[in-house]
């Protein structure tokens, strides 16, 4: 297994206000690793952190063995070039086309060409499933069709590192599991590694390898490994509670 981000006693804070502290766990080549938690944890600050977005308050966040946060702006680019990113608000710009939308980061980060990059914007939307939907704008397509086309859009620069902040928020129990299906798929056919921010559980269990315990009463993480092993293994009583939704061990396992 290869670490491809390593999280080293990161603390986190606005202002005096600490978040999160003592976040130590790798991330590794492959994995689909959940970042999970109760409302308002500190899951998205986190991931704000790894996209450069935030500044640790102490602790390091490597990519690789290089340290993130004393990397110059040009190193970080480096890096933040090879990640995609489907915010929680899924955020496609409403006065562009689906086609558009996905052609900006090819435009801005790329020199290709215009009819390379009208390649791979078919390219992508068919991964996606949206074949044939170019000339849509994303009020004229559903929910699920929108989480989609923000995921093609993420995935337009073939990027090694993936983030999602709640994918599924929002979608109905097909569309989610159909997106959880997807993500799987892209990981796969990208071989990349993806962080997945989420409270659902049903996308813990499905496709994560790895995750992290986020308390928001502790402020820091306790436990971490495969949501099974954890389920398993745990001996926080939060940990149970928020991988049972407060059932209990037995009835869930069994
Ligand atoms: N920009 C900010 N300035 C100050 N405090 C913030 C800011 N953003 C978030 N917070 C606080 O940090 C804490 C963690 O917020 P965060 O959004 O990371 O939680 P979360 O785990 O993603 O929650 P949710 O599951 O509801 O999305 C919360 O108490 C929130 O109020
Ligand atoms: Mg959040």
């Amino acid at each position: 297994m290869t670490a491809v981000i390593t999280i080293d006693n990161l603390t986190m804070s606005y202002g005096s206000d600490i978040i999160q502290k003592d976040l130590t766990f790798t991330i590794n080549r492959g994995d689909i690793f959940a970042i999970m938690g109760g409302s308002g944890c500190g899951k998205s600050t986190l991931l704000r952190h790894l996209i450069g977005l935030h500044r640790p308050r102490t602790g390091t966040i490597y990519y690789g063995t290089e340290d993130f946060w004393t990397l110059d702006d040009q190193e970080q680019s480096l890096i933040l070039r090879k990640t995609g990113i489907l915010y929680q608000s899924g955020a496609l710009w409403s006065s562009m086309t689906l086609a558009d939308n996905l052609a900006l980061p090819l435009q801005q980060y790329t020199n290709l060409s215009g009819s390379m990059i009208q390649d791979i914007i078919h390219f992508k939307l068919s991964l996606v499933g949206l074949k044939g939907c170019e000339d849509y704008y994303p009020s004229e397509i559903s929910g699920g069709m929108r989480k989609r086309a923000g995921l093609a859009r993420a995935i337009v620069l073939d990027p090694e590192y993936l983030f999602f902040d709640e994918p599924s928020a929002g979608l109905d129990p097909v569309n989610a599991k159909n997106l959880d299906e997807l993500i799987v798929e892209i990981r796969n056919s990208l071989g990349a590694t993806v962080v997945l921010v989420t409270h659902e559980l049903h996308s813990i269990f499905a496709i994560a390898t790895n995750a992290v315990y986020l308390d928001a009463e502790e402020k820091t993480m306790l436990a971490v490994g495969s949501p099974e092993e954890m389920l398993n293994n745990s001996t926080h009583q939060n940990v149970i509670d928020f991988l049972t939704r407060g059932e209990g061990r037995r009835r869930t396992s069994s």
